[in-house]
């Protein structure tokens, strides 16, 4: 099945009116996720906000979003902590491992800065030592693996890495990856923001032991709701602690912690934006098979690399056709030094200003490298591609 040819602009509203290149940031929602969740916050303050319906609706709504997202990784329902978003995901999993001075973290370069900052500050309180493996600049996605392993040490506990990253677009192939680590004794925390959503998962193929990701990217859902897949074989202490984490005794104290990924979870949330993130789950299967639409984003994403890769003044950073629908690229000299990197900054800055402003195309700057990221959803065209090139093409000579 391909996907069908429904009205995308009257389905999502953000894409009436522009060509949208920020999934990587934030999906749009459709009419219909708009619409539950209107429904779902009436339908709570009708009931209550607070009482015996309204908790019954809540004890059917979040297992209902448990089971949803647990169907999109094939795993057990008992697995997933609903957090708020992938920082959140992370900060569960880096603070809740028991940390010993000389403990080691191996990470990527290429991390998302709100991760890297859980790490030194990790680092800084419990003398974990932080260890930086290159990936940036790799001809293929797959020698992450040996970048990996060659970084690997008898103390390293915990390696951290984007399964897809965010700056590149490069997919890291997380099965041998985490071969590599559990045969060296090391747990594996993969930052999934731009995965979910996008590409086939079955986690428990891959072995990965946390997998931190969020609704509101490729999942088209509602800001303010992801979640955290603990594998079951690993021991994770509970990072944020509250009601929602523990059991009570008959008098109502805390006996101890909910056996399941429920413990990570702390408190009250907005439960009408789980309806949302349920509906924008449901809505992406109408889209077709996991494999149909990510083969769609894939298709996209290389045809846009070689439209670029044909603009004179135009260089990808991936140095092929990324198997993601994030396509990064630098115009004009690489930055190689600082005052190269700060020309190089202020011009793709222009550029998503003059994209945006001028010609309704939506795109971002990244600082590391220095390059602009348009990102291709299923929900994309051809015609937006072409549009977006033809855009670039007509105002790189004002830039350059
Ligand atoms: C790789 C990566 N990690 C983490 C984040 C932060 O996501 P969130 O705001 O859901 O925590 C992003 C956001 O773009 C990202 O791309």
């Amino acid at each position: 099945m391909t996907a069908p040819s429904r009205d995308r602009q009257s389905l999502y509203p953000a894409l009436a009116n522009k060509i949208y290149g920020n999934y990587g940031g934030q999906g749009p929602m459709c009419q219909q996720t708009l619409a539950a969740i209107a429904h779902a916050y009436q339908e709570v303050q009708t009931l209550g906000p607070f009482g015996g319906a309204v908790k019954g609706w809540i004890d059917r709504e979040v297992p209902a979003l448990r089971q949803a997202i647990a169907q999109e990784l094939h795993v057990a329902p008992s697995t997933i902590a609903l957090t708020e978003n992938v920082t959140d995901g992370c900060n569960i999993a880096l603070w809740g491992l028991p940390w010993e001075s000389g403990d080691r973290i191996l990470m990527s370069d290429s991390e998302h800065p709100g991760i890297v900052a859980i790490i030194q500050e990790l680092g800084q309180r419990f003398g974990v030592e932080v260890d930086i493996y290159p990936i940036q600049n790799l001809a293929t996605d797959e020698e992450a693996g040996n970048a990996i392993a060659a970084g690997l040490t008898p103390r390293t506990k915990l390696v951290v890495l984007s399964h897809i990253a965010w700056n590149t677009g490069a997919v890291f192939p997380l099965t041998q990856i985490v071969d590599h680590c559990h045969n060296n004794g090391t747990l594996v925390l993969a930052d999934a923001a731009q995965t979910v959503g996008m590409l086939p998962l079955n986690l428990p193929e891959t072995g990965v032991d946390f997998y931190a990701f969020t609704g509101h990217k490729w999942l088209c859902g509602p800001a303010g709701v992801g979640g955290l897949y603990v594998s079951p074989n690993v021991e994770l202490r509970p990072t944020f602690i509250g009601w929602r984490s523990i059991t009570f005794t008959e008098t109502g104290a805390p006996a101890g912690y909910d056996t399941t990924a429920k413990q990570y979870e702390a408190a009250t949330s907005a439960y009408p934006l789980y309806v949302g993130l349920r509906t924008a789950i449901a809505q992406h299967h109408t889209w077709g098979t996991a494999e149909e639409r990510y083969g769609q984003i894939c298709t996209l994403s290389a045809r846009t690399w070689e439209q670029l890769q044909e603009t004179s003044g135009v260089h990808c950073v991936h140095p092929t056709p990324p198997k993601s629908g994030l396509i990064s690229f630098q115009v004009g000299d690489r930055p190689d030094d600082r005052t190269s990197a700060r020309i190089s900054r202020q011009r793709h800055q222009k550029i998503v200003d003059t994209l945006e402003n001028k010609y309704g195309i939506l795109t971002r700057t990244l600082l590391n490298p220095s390059c602009i990221r348009i990102c291709w959803h299923y929900l994309s065209t051809e015609a937006d591609s072409n549009k977006f090139v033809d855009a670039l093409s007509t105002l790189l000579p004002t830039v350059l």
